[in-house]
């Protein structure tokens, strides 16, 4: 091979390599050859660019090599890049050399392959445009989110991911042998979040969290990344506004760092950088009362489904904070109203029918009323001393929150279901790849 500069394809897409003769290495997306020339289109991390590779222009081997290269190969490429209006991107590397670094026979990719097949190989499916743009866009807004903290003076923390207890109740919880004892898999970090608050005052973390839910929807995975945070000083309403500012953040920031990636993944970038805070607030009562007004089937204490939140959520037209539901259908840990009926709680719903995205609420600080619902809901109280503890020394009013990453990814890439918003995607039926 010639020497010239290694360089990303997206230098040569952004007009800084035009004129020159420069290498790139990638892999083969698109191959086509007619009489003398290959037409190869090379991805790589950056974007995809056309190489022009002519008999006449490189040696015999290399021609060979280019000529029989084919989806998938990496391959290396070493030409003058020339503006063409024709080829995708606007740019053509006129190839002067070509290497094929490895070669990839009859990969398994197809263009109609099926949901199963693709999920089989969803180690190579990585690869396709799809699947790295929601890569990209999971990045930027994991990214967004940590700086939104970090302005904000939270600290980043990590809490462990096996527990003795389960904080979300104990059906949905993968047990495993621990030596001689019982572990489970964390359904969320926020017991030890709150733990944390007493030195470091605002903390978050992003970690995996399990659900053994049998749920076949497009909304639910038994391992997903859970981001939570947990303030102290701070009450529901003050929770609320840490959520809607994050969330905005977060859309803004993707609808600025990814539009082409948006574009192509068929989000109008304009739809996130409208969002903007203070979202809609309905509590849990108005919410049922204009469910029942709409004519379901839904009782006060019933728990919203898909259909319930589609409902509310076309009622505005944007994220929505249902707020107070009923004390009894929720965990122990949440502080009450007054009258004891609801919960100082809220669930932030996605629009466009993404559903419930967040889940968080003021925390109660009654050592004798959290022990009380522990018991209630069948707990070991044991378990829990711990946890009782920091009710004991110090304590203050805190709140946080939880928020489902996939489903978020989801919601700014406009996908149908959340295993696309995750690498390897973890359900009732699906341990591999
Ligand atoms: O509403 P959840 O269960 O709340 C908690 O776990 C609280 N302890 C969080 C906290 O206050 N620190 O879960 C929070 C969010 C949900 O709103 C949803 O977005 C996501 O986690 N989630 C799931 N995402 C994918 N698959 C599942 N099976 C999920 N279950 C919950
Ligand atoms: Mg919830």
């Amino acid at each position: 091979m010639p020497k010239a500069r290694l360089v990303k394809i997206g230098e040569i897409l952004d007009g800084d390599a035009t004129g020159e003769e420069i290498t790139i290495q990638g892999w083969v997306h698109r191959h086509r050859s007619t009489g003398g020339i290959v037409f190869c289109v090379v991805r790589d991390a950056t974007g995809i660019v056309q190489c022009t590779v002519k008999k006449d222009n490189v040696d015999e081997d290399a021609f060979t090599q280019a000529e029989g290269s084919s989806f998938e190969a990496s391959v290396r490429v070493t030409g003058t890049v020339a503006e063409d209006e024709r080829a995708p991107g606007g740019f053509e590397v006129k190839a002067v050399a070509f290497e094929e670094v490895g070669e990839s026979p009859d990969i398994p990719l197809y263009e109609e392959m099926g949901i199963e097949h693709e999920l089989d190989h969803r180690h190579l499916w990585l690869r396709s445009r799809k699947l790295t743009n929601v890569m990209k866009i999971r990045h930027t807004a994991v990214r967004a989110m940590a700086d939104w903290f970090e302005e904000n003076d939270f600290w980043q923390v990590w809490p462990s991911v096996l527990t003795k207890g389960a904080a979300e109740g104990g059906a949905d919880v993968f047990e495993l042998e621990y030596f001689e004892d019982t572990a489970y898999l964390t359904q969320s970090s926020q017991m030890y979040l709150e733990a944390m608050i007493f030195s470091l005052e605002r903390v978050w973390c992003l970690a995996p969290s399990f659900r053994a839910e049998k749920s076949r929807t497009p909304r639910h995975l038994t391992e997903y990344w859970h981001l939570e945070a947990e303030q102290a000083w701070c009450d529901h309403e003050e929770n609320l506004k840490i959520q809607e500012n994050l969330v905005q953040h977060a859309c803004n920031t993707v609808a600025e760092k990814c539009p082409e990636e948006l574009d192509e993944l068929g989000r109008d970038p304009s739809t996130l950088s409208k969002v903007q805070a203070p979202f809609e607030r309905i509590t849990y009562d108005d919410a049922i009362d204009h469910l029942q007004d709409e004519g379901y089937e839904i009782t006060w204490g019933d728990d919203f489904g898909a259909p319930h939140e589609r409902a509310l959520s076309d009622l505005h037209d944007g994220f929505v904070f249902i707020t107070h539901f009923p004390a009894k259908m929720k965990p122990f840990y949440m502080a009450l109203t007054e009258d004891e009926r609801h919960a100082k709680c809220a669930d932030l719903i996605a629009p466009e029918e993404y559903g419930e995205l967040i889940g968080g609420s003021e925390r109660s600080t009654d050592e004798a009323s959290v022990r009380q619902r522990l018991a209630e809901s069948g707990e070991d109280v044991e378990d829990y001393e711990w946890f009782l503890d920091l009710r004991r020394y110090g304590s203050v009013p805190h709140s946080g929150f939880g928020l489902g990453l996939e489903r978020f990814v989801s919601y700014l890439c406009s996908l149908e279901h959340v295993r696309d918003a995750v690498p390897f995607m973890r359900t009732p039926a699906r341990l591999y790849p």
